[in-house]
């Protein structure tokens, strides 16, 4: 039997724990007209919803049609227009109609390839002005507005749009959509702050013009009875002790909890016991280890000093307080503060701001745990 703890986005209901409030309102907000935003930190499964949700609009024939482009590794509009080409390309060549979308480019003269390792098609453009690229994504957004069926674009890592020299893209973005009526979109993005500026600053382009659906993390009693169903489904008997320890120990943050459950599911036999679940800890973290030494290269001594003190406390609410800068031998309040600022920069350092004011964990779970152990 296949591992049934997945570590990629999506692979099928059956593997996918809950999600069903996100992807209710999310289908409302398609059904209704308006437009989405998922704001996450990264690896909770923000990605895998989308596709829970397209899965979920093919089950139920809703008349949909759904297009997902992830911009993370774009760096310019050229690249944002080659992916939205190919996400479109895609869809269409897999119902073979890949000519009509040929037809709507015409004058752009795109050259068609194929990626043999993605089975997919891919697009090229010659154009040199930044007038064309912004006709290509109009033409493009055109084209789908005008399919026979109401279009769902997914646009994951939005944020990465703002990276792009040369043009204010957010501002070129809510031009062309606004006038679509048959296209809705979900913006999806793990940096809270930037996400957030996007949608809720009046000076924005996109302000208040999406419906935020927060991802949280799973319900931790929902999440612990699906492992222990995947488990006894697989022959396998984890007592709770087992499934509170691996929740309790990854934070219940989704891919690592994945992570771990994938690890004990490989290495158990028919009762899962405790020795179990640390070997699994141990076997992670130490294939970890080298990717952790090399953020210890990339920050200052005194940043991994910070980052430690940290992980030790698991959520600090106060890191100027002299009891913590005591207990943990840092330097001055003013130090740490610069050097968290940088942490936090660097994506090393999570915030979570709530009623309470803001704390502060380390982003990698697994990170945090090799360095409480240090
Ligand atoms: N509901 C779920 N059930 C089971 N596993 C999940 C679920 N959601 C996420 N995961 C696991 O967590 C991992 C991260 O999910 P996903 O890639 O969707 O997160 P993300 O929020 O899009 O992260 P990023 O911001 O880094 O893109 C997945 O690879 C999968 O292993
Ligand atoms: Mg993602």
């Amino acid at each position: 039997m296949d591992n049934p703890f997945i570590l990629e986005p999506y692979k099928s209901k059956e593997l996918f724990c809950d999600r069903e409030e996100e992807t209710a309102r999310l289908l409302d907000c398609i059904t209704n007209g308006r437009n989405a935003t998922l704001i996450s930190p990264r690896r909770l499964g923000k990605t895998g919803l989308i596709y829970r949700t397209f899965e979920e609009i093919r089950d139920r024939n809703l008349p949909y049609e759904t297009f997902y482009m992830d911009v993370s590794s774009s760096q310019s509009i050229d690249d944002f227009v080659k992916l939205l080409a190919e996400a479109v390309a895609g869809v269409l060549n897999r119902q073979n109609r890949i000519k009509d979308f040929f037809r709507a480019l015409k004058g752009l003269r795109p050259l068609l390839g194929y990626d043999p390792v993605n089975d997919s098609p891919t697009l090229s453009f010659t154009f040199q002005t930044m007038a064309q690229k912004e006709q290509t994504v109009k033409s493009i957004f055109s084209f789908l507005d005008s399919r026979r069926r109401p279009v769902v674009l997914a646009i994951d890592e939005f944020q990465q749009v703002r990276e792009y020299p040369d043009v204010y893209m957010e501002a070129l973005l809510r031009t062309y959509i606004q006038p679509l009526h048959n296209v809705r979109f979900i913006f999806c993005g793990s940096k809270k702050h930037i996400m957030t500026d996007m949608f809720t600053n009046a000076l924005r382009p996109f302000y208040e013009s999406t419906t935020n659906i927060p991802v949280s993390k799973l319900n931790p009693v929902v999440y612990a009875a699906f492992i222990e169903k995947h488990f006894r489904e697989a022959g396998k008997t984890i007592p709770k002790d087992c499934l509170d320890e691996i929740i309790s120990w990854t934070r219940d943050h989704t891919f690592y909890t994945q992570t771990l459950c994938n690890e004990v599911f490989h290495l158990s036999g028919t009762l899962v016991t405790d020795e179990d679940v640390l070997r699994a800890k141990g076997i992670i973290l130490a294939a970890n280890r080298d990717r952790f030494l090399e953020i210890q290269r990339l920050i200052t001594p005194a940043q991994w000093k910070l980052m430690k003190a940290i992980a030790k406390d698991e959520v600090v609410r106060h890191p100027t307080s002299s009891d913590f800068i005591r207990r943990h031998r840092l330097s001055s309040g003013p130090a740490v503060l610069k050097n968290l600022r940088t942490l936090v920069d660097k994506e090393l350092v999570l915030t979570d701001a709530s009623e309470e004011g803001v704390s502060y964990s380390i982003y990698n779970v697994f990170l945090s745990r090799y360095l409480e152990l240090l």
